[in-house]
């Protein structure tokens, strides 16, 4: 009878783990561009910041942007358990105007459109820097479908410099701030 029970628990414990969706891995093409995920607004959203200042393409303080950025729900449990962000983790910054004087908004700003996608990907076997970066907005600002990593130089040397935890701006996201104080 025990024999029995334990074997079916087995089998419903392996039954439970499979059922388990797989983290999200980058997809890349046979050329080494990365296809642009899809669906991270399901993932966990790591923090908002509005037009911050430092040197980079796209936008000045005059026009404000927001940046929004997300990661997967795997990664970011592995983070608040070991301090580090796993291979394969997936960031995705979006980039947003700051709207006003709409609807019944008379002060302050609201995120209004979509201008920016960018993604950094850990890929400890594909990239030697580890951390790659790219971008999924076109010129004509539309989305494009799959991009190219950008050199070293453009993006990864400030993340690399600058970051706090593993090239990522852990010291600008709330939410791994407080998953750092948990660990
Ligand atoms: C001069 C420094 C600097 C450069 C160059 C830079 N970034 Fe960043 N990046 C930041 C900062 C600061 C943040 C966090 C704050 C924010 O922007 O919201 C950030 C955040 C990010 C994030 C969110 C995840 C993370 O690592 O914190 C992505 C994705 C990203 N940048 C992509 C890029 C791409 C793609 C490029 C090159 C086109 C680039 N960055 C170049 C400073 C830089």
């Amino acid at each position: 009878m025990f024999k029995l029970t334990g074997a079916l628990c087995l089998i419903f414990g392996f039954a439970l783990l499979a059922s388990e969706p797989a983290m999200v891995e980058p997809k890349f093409t046979a050329g080494n561009e990365l296809v642009r995920p899809t669906g991270y607004h399901e993932w966990i959203f790591l923090g908002s910041s509005l037009g911050m200042g430092y040197q980079r393409s796209g936008g000045s303080n005059d026009e404000p942007t927001f940046h929004n950025v997300y990661t997967q729900p795997e990664a970011y449990r592995a983070y608040l358990k070991t301090g580090k962000f796993p291979d394969k983790t997936i960031m995705i910054l979006e980039l947003m105007t700051a709207g006003a004087n709409a609807s019944i908004n008379k002060q302050g700003h609201f995120e209004d459109r979509l201008i920016g996608i960018e993604a950094s990907v850990k890929d400890v076997n594909r990239f030697p820097e580890k951390w790659a970066y790219f971008n999924f907005i076109g010129n004509d600002r539309k989305p494009l479908v799959q991009s190219k990593a950008f050199a070293k130089q453009t993006c990864w040397s400030c993340h690399d410099e600058h970051a706090a935890v593993d090239n990522v701006f852990e010291q600008f996201y709330p939410v791994l701030r407080e998953a750092k104080q948990k660990q």
